[in-house]
């Protein structure tokens, strides 16, 4: 079985540093036993200072330093900041805002993905790139562009939109029907009408929005494939990534980028540092799902992540001592191939000279660069039964799995029993602005999921196209767009023994955002033997108590349940929570949003009855347990000692149970 590569390290930018900073940032690397070290992401204006004109020498060192020390390199390609030289030669190549404003030079990500220029520029320096280090030793990933996710609404990409929508929708009648052009005069009588969402008197058109970030979506992933496609033109055994970042914001659909890679990686930076054990263990879940569905098994690599602080709300909130190695491991436990960290070396000066670093700006005298060096040593040792990362790495890719490091053993890569149906283009069309009250698709998702993950369920995070069957539940939350194949899937799961959880605002609209008309929610309404008539949203503040007990905020509906069990009601006797039995399985429907405590409950009876458990029952609030290979991994993330399974784990530590 081949082994695949172990990557602990973080994003390294010699180029900002003379010589002798250089040589200290090898030698503490090697200590803290680092494997790989990302270099070049925005180098694009050292490495071709001048059109056409390579200064590859600094970069060379770079290499063969990290080499001579046992440290690979995951080698970026520095599309995603163009030097200034290119915005004064190819002003038409920067993004066009919404409102028509181009961009200026000045931070980093100012192009425009359709762009000839742009694209013709970026071409010729991965080409250079690649072929100066296809053979380089100290390559053990490439890692094209960073974070793609632009915005640009300019002429070219109007015209490249154009083209797309005609391969998507064939003739101009059927673009016409899609987008339903017939409400507020907007058919179109010619192709050249056709124009990017950009800024209007009122409210766009939601699916010329929608198809807009479909776009985009493509656009960027025909950049990637082409600057992978010159990469593996002369290193075939290349191995080609991008980092991804999660955030509904970016108009990337990476469950079909990941298709793309040869390994799924993500940028993982959480909203709060309280939350962060449970949004590390969604962003986790997440990565691996996209990776099983898109066929490469479940592993994945977490790129980047923030060694000492979280930015909550503004404010950089630092991660208390433990919390590096907790957090790292984690992933690791949930199929990440190492933990890497944005940045190595905090910078002097820029934009970014306040981000927390290994070696911050006191030097490596600082805790954050001890807690990696005892990290690395963990890793290493990983209670002797790994070779150390260092000299493996040098002679072979260092294994994870049999060798004694956590192992992905949740299903999809193996095992998992519940899982979670998450869809990001069903996320911008829940962001749009007209629905009935603002949805935050994204928190609603992450919410089942946090409630799953504090039970101890091992969970799975999927997209639409995941493989569904071996699941013993499915929570398919606020799917307010389902595809015709989503819903066919959905049954069929259901029929086969399934216990589906349906909830509110799921399978409304078809993918054109076209309401499937009959009651709601039409896609799944037989299924669940249930009628919505009215959707009732409740305003900021209002709570409504189920006869349960059960407390509801934000979303309500008035639905009748002709077919189906009332397992929880409204005040005034109507059905909130429903269940059917279809075929050899069951449908639940939640048609209000319960808080945490009602989903924990409703959740526990439901897994019971599908014979679903825990990992570990009854755990205390704050430990979490994670099922791999060789072991339960727990983590302690509160500030108190807890005794689980006869073993004493000290407040913020980690520990391994073997299996029995
Ligand atoms: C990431 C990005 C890095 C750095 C980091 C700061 O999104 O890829 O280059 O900017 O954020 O948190």
């Amino acid at each position: 079985m081949p082994t695949k590569p172990f990557f602990l390290g973080a994003d390294w930018n010699p180029e900002q540093w003379p010589e002798q900073v250089r040589a200290e940032d090898l030698a503490l690397m090697r200590e803290a036993r680092v494997t790989a070290a990302t270099v070049g992401v925005f180098s694009w204006s050292r490495l071709e200072p001048s059109p056409g004109v390579y200064e590859f020498g600094w970069l060379d060192r770079v290499l063969d330093g990290l080499h001579d020390n046992g440290i690979g390199a995951v080698l970026a390609t520095p599309t995603a900041s163009p030097p200034p030289w290119f915005t004064l030669a190819h002003p038409d190549a920067l993004a066009m805002r919404r409102d028509g404003v181009r961009l200026v030079h000045g931070s980093r990500d100012t192009y425009c993905v359709n762009a000839p220029a742009y694209r013709a520029a970026s071409l010729r320096i991965v080409s250079a790139l690649a072929e100066r280090y296809a053979r380089h030793p100290a390559v053990r990933l490439w890692h094209v562009h960073n974070e793609y996710g632009t915005w640009c609404f300019c002429d070219h990409c109007g015209r490249a939109f154009r083209s797309w929508l005609r391969e998507r929708h064939g003739t101009l009648d059927a673009l016409n029907d899609a987008w339903t052009a017939d409400f507020w005069s907007q058919r179109h009588t010619d192709w050249a009408q056709v124009l990017p969402p950009r800024a209007t008197q009122y409210l766009g058109n939601p699916t010329q929005e929608l198809d807009y970030r479909r776009f985009l979506s493509d656009s960027m992933l025909s950049a990637y494939t082409e600057q992978r496609d010159a990469i593996k033109a002369v290193a075939p055994d290349g191995q080609v990534t991008t980092n991804f970042v999660l955030g509904g914001w970016v108009p990337v659909d990476h469950a079909r980028w990941s298709r793309e890679v040869d390994l799924v990686a993500i940028d993982h930076y959480p909203s709060t540092l309280d939350g962060t054990p449970a949004e590390s263990a969604f962003a986790a879940d997440t990565a691996r799902g996209w990776s099983a569905a898109a066929g490469h098994g479940g592993p994945w690599l977490l790129m980047e992540h923030a060694p000492a602080h979280v930015t909550e709300h503004g404010v950089q909130r630092r991660k208390p001592p433990g919390m590096l190695a907790r957090i790292a491991l984690g992933h690791i436990a949930r199929g990440s191939q190492g933990a890497m960290y944005f940045q190595w070396r905090a910078s002097a000066g820029g934009a970014e000279q306040w981000h927390s670093a290994i070696v911050p700006h006191t030097g490596p005298t600082a805790r954050t660069y001890h807690e990696l060096r005892a990290l690395g040593e963990t890793l290493a040792a990983s209670e002797g039964r790994a070779p150390s990362c260092r000299s493996a790495y040098k002679k072979a890719p260092f294994p994870t799995g049999e060798a004694g490091l956590p192992a992905a053993g949740a299903a999809g890569a193996g095992g998992g029993e519940v899982a979670v149906w998450f869809d990001e283009v069903c996320g911008w069309a829940v962001g749009a602005s007209h629905l009935p009250a603002p949805v935050d698709y994204q928190g609603i998702v992450e919410g089942w999921h946090r409630a799953l993950w504090r039970r101890g369920y091992p969970v799975d995070v999927v997209p639409p196209t995941a493989t569904l069957a071996g699941y013993r539940v499915l929570v398919v939350p606020a799917a307010y767009l389902l595809t015709d194949e989503s819903a066919r899937r959905l049954d069929e799961y259901t029929r086969e023994g399934g216990h589906l959880v349906v909830t509110y605002l799921s399978g409304i609209v078809d993918e054109h955002l076209r309401v499937r008309v009959g009651g709601y929610p039409g896609a799944l309404r037989d299924m669940l033997g249930i009628r919505v008539e009215e959707f009732d949203p409740l305003p900021p503040g209002a709570v409504v108590t189920l006869d349960t007990g059960d407390l509801v905020t934000g979303w309500t509906e008035h639905l009748t349940a002709p077919g189906a069990a009332v397992l929880a009601r409204y005040p005034d006797g109507r059905p909130a929570v429903t269940r059917r039995e279809h075929g050899a399985g069951r449908a639940y429907y939640v048609s209000c949003d319960l808080d945490e405590a009602a989903t924990a409950r409703l959740l526990d009876g439901i897994c019971a009855a599908a014979g679903a458990a825990p990992i570990l029952p009854g755990l205390p609030d704050g430990v979490e347990a994670v099922r791999t290979q060789d072991g339960v991994w727990l983590f302690n993330h509160t500030d108190e000692p807890h005794e689980i399974a006869g073993r004493l784990i000290a407040r913020g530590d980690v520990t391994r149970l073997p299996l029995a």
